[in-house]
């Protein structure tokens, strides 16, 4: 008799932002006409890559030192590079050697949970982002372990309940923060953060701090990097270059290790890190090479500007077109792009419903919409209805019912046509 094949955790895998996108392509079949809204590709969203980043790509492209393998770690000048930007920030400081390259951050998500022990815990946020929540979950063989933002105070994380379960559970190592957040556009506050390292050092945890949207923030307001808090707390900082640049294609995306030598288990996860990617030999090489040459362009931070005014702009009129909505908890987003909207208590019912379009949609939604959560309910109507493509929120370890929407389509005309049919539909649904 053979053995089981997989481990507990293997059940925690799931990824709703993608497993939609089945659903939309059968509904296209019939006809629908989609609007993405479920996924953070700013590429797919008709962003446009600016011809000197290209020139650069390009001319990389013809030097055959891109095609071969790099240093385990990454390549040396653009870990260099790197360490010398977040030293700039004036808080801890770090070194080339303190950099870990990856094939994108997702890679370095699922090596990082995959090599910490199994009854340690790492404590996110909910709504969580599944690609943490899920590879945290699948390492420990249990359930999502989380703190909760709170829709009612701008998103920002309800410190009380965060202590509290740090506090009565032994297992928890470090916490997490995504900082801006996916999937609720929150940007942490300096203060919550440093009441978050002042609690890491009470109960000696380390911090991981995803800083993959760090350098998207708007209207006003600007994300502090863990490194400037930090202090002398042991933690990692996740960066990469999908979302920044924006070139999610690339797969390429580092960890920068912060005050190892003042743990010495930590600074042991550190080197398991680094000899987990020399098992592998390395990572993608050319987007590396291009780092340097592009985040170090002078034209790099007026085009990073812009991208922001336009995001900031969208989340403005996203706001003015939602907000007027009583039954929905709404909050502006200050960074990244998505917003996660809230259906207040009570308002979902499972009789809801949209008019759909024809016979085979009709048979398709309703098949869909047996026994699951009122917002997914609600998702699938919407998606049948109008082709608007969005995720419920319910799918990021969260009780909340709601969805989230992304920020990124280029094309202005076609976000104000997407977000008043999004209104409408709503007003429709809840009315029905
Ligand atoms: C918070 C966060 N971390 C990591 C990732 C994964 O990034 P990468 O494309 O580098 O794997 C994403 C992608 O959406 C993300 O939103």
């Amino acid at each position: 008799m053979r053995q089981k094949l997989l481990s507990e955790g293997a059940k925690e895998l799931s990824y709703e932002i993608r497993e939609i996108v089945k659903k939309a392509k059968l509904l296209q079949k019939e006809g629908v006409e989609i609007s993405w809204e479920n996924i953070g590709d700013p590429i797919q969203k008709n962003a446009q890559i600016p011809a000197w980043i290209k020139e650069i790509v390009t001319s990389l492209a013809q030097d055959d030192k891109t095609y071969g393998y790099c240093d385990s770690k990454g390549e040396i000048e653009t870990r260099e590079f790197l360490a010398k930007r977040t030293n700039k920030l004036g808080g801890v400081q770090i070194t080339a050697h303190d950099i870990l390259f990856f094939n994108g951050l997702g890679d370095a998500i699922a090596t990082l949970y995959h090599y910490l022990a199994p009854t340690t815990r790492v404590i996110g946020p909910s709504p969580a982002y599944s690609t943490h929540s899920s590879a945290e979950a699948a390492h420990a063989n249990h359930h999502p372990l989380t703190y909760r933002l709170d829709p009612e105070n701008s998103w920002y994380p309800d410190m009380e309940d965060l202590r509290n379960k740090v506090k009565y559970n032994p297992n928890i190592v470090a916490i997490l923060l995504i900082n801006p957040d996916n999937p609720t556009g929150m940007v942490y506050p300096k203060q919550i953060l440093e009441e978050i390292v002042e609690l890491a050092k009470e109960f000696n945890l380390f911090l991981i701090s995803d800083e993959i949207y760090n350098q998207i923030t708007y209207n006003g307001v600007r994300a502090y990097a863990l490194s400037e808090v930090i202090d002398n707390v042991p933690g990692i900082a996740m960066k990469g270059i999908s979302k920044e640049l924006p070139w999610p294609g690339a797969r390429c995306g580092w960890i920068e290790c912060y005050n190892r030598g003042k743990d010495a288990d930590f600074d042991q996860l550190c080197k398991v890190l680094d000899d987990a990617k020399m098992i592998e030999v390395c990572s993608t090489t050319l987007p590396q090479l291009a780092i340097p040459k592009i985040l170090g362009d002078v034209r790099y931070e007026e085009y990073r500007k812009n991208l922001n005014e336009r995001i900031g702009w969208r989340s403005n009129f996203i706001s003015e077109t939602l907000q007027e909505i009583p039954e929905l908890t709404f909050n502006p987003t200050y960074g990244a792009f998505y917003n996660t909207i809230v259906f207040k208590e009570g308002t979902l019912t499972e009789n809801q419903k949209l008019e759909l379009p024809n016979q085979k949609v009709e048979e398709l939604v309703r098949s869909w919409v047996e026994d699951v959560s009122l917002d997914t309910r609600f998702v699938y109507y919407l998606l049948g209805a109008t082709g608007i493509c969005v995720v419920p929120i319910s799918s990021f370890c969260s009780d909340l019912l709601g969805f989230r929407v992304t920020l990124l389509e280029e094309d202005e005309e076609l976000l104000k046509k997407t977000f008043t049919t999004l209104r409408d539909s709503i007003r429709k649904y809840l009315d029905s």
